[in-house]
């Protein structure tokens, strides 16, 4: 007799949903997934087939904005273990004391273009750190260069907008991005990183990377001190220069992202020692620039070791973990605080409220997101939360279910005197370390220098734009801004006469 039971399980169509059963959204058992439901044989396909439409709708929704900037990277998991005790500066969790392990999320970048983007291209790198504290969530947001562009957030978005493809033909113009740069004096230390072999790595393991800004340590006095933090790569740092970005390119251009998981994937852990640079508020006065300016390194300032950061583990996936992640320099912990540095406060402000936008209010609910501590407060709802509270108490102060404060987690107490203005910083001192890192550069690095950056600034076509920028790297160092003028076959008369003026 026909025993209808035993033939749905003689085809491994079992009713009850296993292990690997495919489903829908719903959890449904899906009965087909290679033929769409259709009248008849020959008739059109049907509004009910629901999982054929499911799936159409997820497809289409498969992409969310990318990084308006820094769009292209990839991701590593790994630890950050004290190599000192730093509690005589701050009372920061991951520098308690020696051997103090906190886990960590790196994400590496190029800055400029878009996600599928060749690695190849000249950019700064991004460097961005999450330490995974005891006192909740730490970013180290920093690049692989010291110093940056500008030095006031309200250029950030005109800057980024000369950097990136012509609103016109979505193509990158270097008469865009000296017709801005030649109005910003302040980025030519950053210009000379940018354009030596700096500017295109070997790999990510291969670079250095730094927090660029001064912040501020906190420790359990109150006292401050101004710091900066330096990564240095034990793999060394190492370059492409013009003609390996060549060769690279055509070869594979996902040589950084292909390199990151190659090594970890085989158990080469990539590992960075962590540097600080300390001065107290006494000393911001001593130097001949403005320390609290990001266009400038902190020269002869002596660096102390504070621990070793190793990667040993690549994401499960990228979508879920890498591109979801979401690094921002206001998630700072007691003991670190922003320095008056105002690129830096633009920035407080800029990365949170661009991922409220890029992945919804509830974003630092997302597994690599979470901070590894409970997270407790009274933000609620909103677009895709699972973790409101299970309390009828969603206010504060309240008796039936007092919270407590931490109060060395207060702001720290800072003097202030002055007179609310709009002015340029002073002490701008736009040159001087520029012409040194171009002094320091050996031969052949300098050469690579006047070949990269004179490929760019011979395509400029407004002579007055040129000039002024010769003028710069000319004021920078003679022979610096001599052998890009001889280069692009500039007017030497003109670059010394602008030179002067500035
Ligand atoms: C990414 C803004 C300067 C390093 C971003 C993003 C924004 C932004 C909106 C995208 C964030 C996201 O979608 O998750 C700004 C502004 C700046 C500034 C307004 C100046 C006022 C800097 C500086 C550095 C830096 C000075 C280095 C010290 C990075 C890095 C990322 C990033 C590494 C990528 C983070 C990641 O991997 O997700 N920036 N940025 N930025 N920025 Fe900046």
């Amino acid at each position: 007799m026909f025993n209808k039971s035993a033939l749905v399980l003689a085809l491994g169509l079992s009713l009850t949903v296993q292990a690997n059963t495919l489903t829908r959204d719903n959890g449904a058992p899906v009965g087909d997934n290679q033929n769409s439901t259709t009248a008849g044989a020959n008739g059109s396909v049907l509004l009910q087939d629901v999982h054929l439409i499911q799936k159409l709708q997820r497809f289409a929704r498969e992409r969310i904005p990318e990084r308006v900037v820094h769009a292209r990277g990839t991701g590593a998991h790994g630890e950050f273990v004290a190599s000192d005790d730093l509690s005589d500066l701050t009372i920061a969790a991951p520098f308690a004391n020696q051997g103090k392990t906190t886990p960590v999320f790196v994400r590496f970048s190029t800055v400029i273009h878009g996600n599928h983007s060749p690695e190849t291209l000249r950019d700064p790198r991004g460097f961005a750190v999450k330490f995974y504290s005891d006192q909740g969530n730490w970013d180290l947001v920093g690049n692989n260069l010291p110093v940056f562009f500008i030095r006031d957030a309200i250029k950030f978005p005109d800057m980024v907008h000369s950097l990136k493809p012509s609103p016109v033909d979505n193509m990158q113009d270097p008469n865009r991005v000296f017709d801005f740069m030649s109005h910003e004096p302040g980025s030519t230390q950053m210009l000379t990183f940018v354009y030596s072999d700096l500017g295109t790595p070997a790999s990510y393991r291969e670079m250095d990377g730094f927090g660029v800004h001064a912040y501020k340590f906190i420790n359990n006095q109150g006292q401050v001190h101004y710091v900066k933090f330096n990564w240095k790569s034990q793999q060394g740092v190492k370059s492409l220069d013009a003609d390996k970005v060549t060769k690279t390119q055509g070869m594979d251009f996902n040589h950084l992202t292909r390199d990151l998981y190659q090594n970890i994937n085989a158990g080469n852990n990539p590992k960075w020692d962590l540097f600080v640079q300390v001065i107290t508020p006494d000393q911001l006065d001593d130097f001949d620039f403005n320390p609290l300016d990001a266009t400038k390194t902190w020269p002869g300032v002596k660096e102390r070791k504070v621990g070793t950061m190793t990667l040993n583990r690549m994401p499960d996936n990228f979508f879920e973990e890498t591109e979801q992640s979401a690094f921002a320099p206001a998630n700072l912990i007691p003991g670190i605080e922003p320095s008056e540095d105002r690129l830096l406060q633009g920035r407080i402000f800029s990365y949170a409220d661009t991922q409220l936008y890029r992945l919804g209010v509830n974003h630092s609910q997302l597994p690599i997101n979470k901070a590894k501590v409970m997270v407790d407060n009274h933000n609620q709802d909103g677009a895709m939360n699972f973790g409101n509270s299970k309390s009828n108490v969603n206010y504060e102060p309240s008796r039936v279910e007092p919270k407590a404060v931490v109060t060395a987690a207060r702001a720290v107490e800072t003097r202030l005197d002055g007179t609310v203005m709009q002015k340029a910083i002073s002490k701008q001192d736009n040159f001087s370390q520029a012409g040194a890192l171009y002094r320091s550069f050996d031969k052949q690095q300098q050469a690579n220098l006047i070949r990269n950056l004179s490929g760019d600034l011979g395509a400029v076509k407004d002579s007055a734009i040129k000039h002024k920028m010769l003028a710069h790297f000319y004021k920078a160092d003679t022979d610096y801004g001599s052998r890009l003028t001889k280069a692009v076959n500039g007017d030497m008369k003109q670059v010394q006469q602008i030179a002067k003026s500035l």
